[in-house]
C-alpha cells in the first residue's frame, strides 16, 4: 500500500501533539520528522526530543529524515526516542554502510536519502542494505519549495533497478509534493509520499490527504 507521510515541519509547533493527532485522524500513514543541523543544511530544527514528543502523540510509524552531519553519533538516541525508520543522507555520511548497519542493529528500518543533484548510481552499493530510498524532490532545508520535476526520472530509474534486482523496498519522495504533481512520482514508482505545506497549510487536512491519495 502507498503511504502518505505528512511532514510536521509546516505544522504549528506550539500545538505539535494536536497537529500530529489531527493528521492521524485525517488519514496519514506515517509521520515524517525533519531533523536539520544547520551544517548539512542551512536550517535548524530539533533533535531526538522532537521524535520523543511525536512518539507520545501517536502510534503511527515515525519516519525520521536526518539532514545532519555525523548521523552515526546520534542514531542510538533517535531510535531510543521512538523513530521507526531513519533516513540518512548519502552526501552526509562518511561510512554509509556502517551507519545503515547500525540503524538495523538497533532495530529500526534503514533508509538512504539522495539530494536532487546526486545520481541514483551513487547508492547502488547499498540498495540491498536498505528498507527504503528517499529521493529528494527539492534541495533539503526548507518547506514550501517548488517541486523539481527532473527528479521524477530518478524514481523511474531506481524502480527499474529494484525490479531487475528483485528488491522490494519503498521509494519515498519528499519536497514540493502536492495533489497536482503527486501522480508523476507515483506513476514513476514512488510508494511513500512526504507532504508538508500541502497538508499543514491547507484548511482541511482530511480533504487534502484524500486528494493526494486520489491522485496516486
Ligand atoms: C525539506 C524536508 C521536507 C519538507 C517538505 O528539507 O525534507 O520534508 O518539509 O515540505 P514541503 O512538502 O512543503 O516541500
Ligand atoms: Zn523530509
Amino acid at each position: 500500500m502507498k503511504k502518505i507521510a505528512p511532514s510536521i515541519l509546516s505544522a504549528d509547533f506550539g500545538r505539535l501533539a494536536e497537529e500530529i493527532q489531527a493528521v492521524e485522524r485525517a488519514g496519514a500513514d506515517w509521520i515524517h520528522l525533519d531533523i536539520m543541523d544547520g551544517h548539512f543544511v542551512p536550517n535548524i530544527t530539533a533533535g531526538p526530543i522532537l521524535v520523543e514528543a511525536a512518539r507520545r502523540a501517536t502510534k503511527l510509524p515515525l519516519d525520521a529524515h536526518l539532514m545532519i552531519e555525523n548521523a552515526e553519533k546520534y542514531i542510538p538516541e533517535f531510535v531510543k526516542a521512538g523513530a521507526d525508520s531513519i533516513s540518512v543522507h548519502y552526501e552526509a555520511c562518511r561510512d554509509l554502510k556502517g551507519t545503515l548497519a547500525l540503524i538495523h542493529k538497533l532495530g529500526a528500518k534503514a533508509s538512504v536519502a539522495i539530494n536532487p543533484a546526486t545520481s541514483v548510481s551513487a547508492i547502488l552499493p547499498v540498495l540491498s542494505e536498505v528498507d527504503m530510498v528517499l529521493i529528494m524532490t527539492v534541495d533539503p532545508g526548507f518547506p514550501g519549495q517548488g517541486f523539481i520535476s527532473s527528479c521524477v526520472s530518478k524514481v523511474e530509474e531506481l524502480k527499474k533497478i529494484l525490479q531487475s534486482k528483485n528488491l522490494q523496498i519503498d521509494i519515498e519522495v519528499d519536497g514540493g509534493i502536492k495533489p497536482d504533481n503527486i501522480y508523476l512520482t507515483s506513476q514513476a514508482g514512488a510508494t511513500a509520499f512526504v507532504a508538508g505545506s500541502a497538508i499543514f497549510k491547507s484548511s482541511d487536512y482530511k480533504k487534502t490527504i484524500a486528494a493526494l491519495r486520489a491522485n496516486l
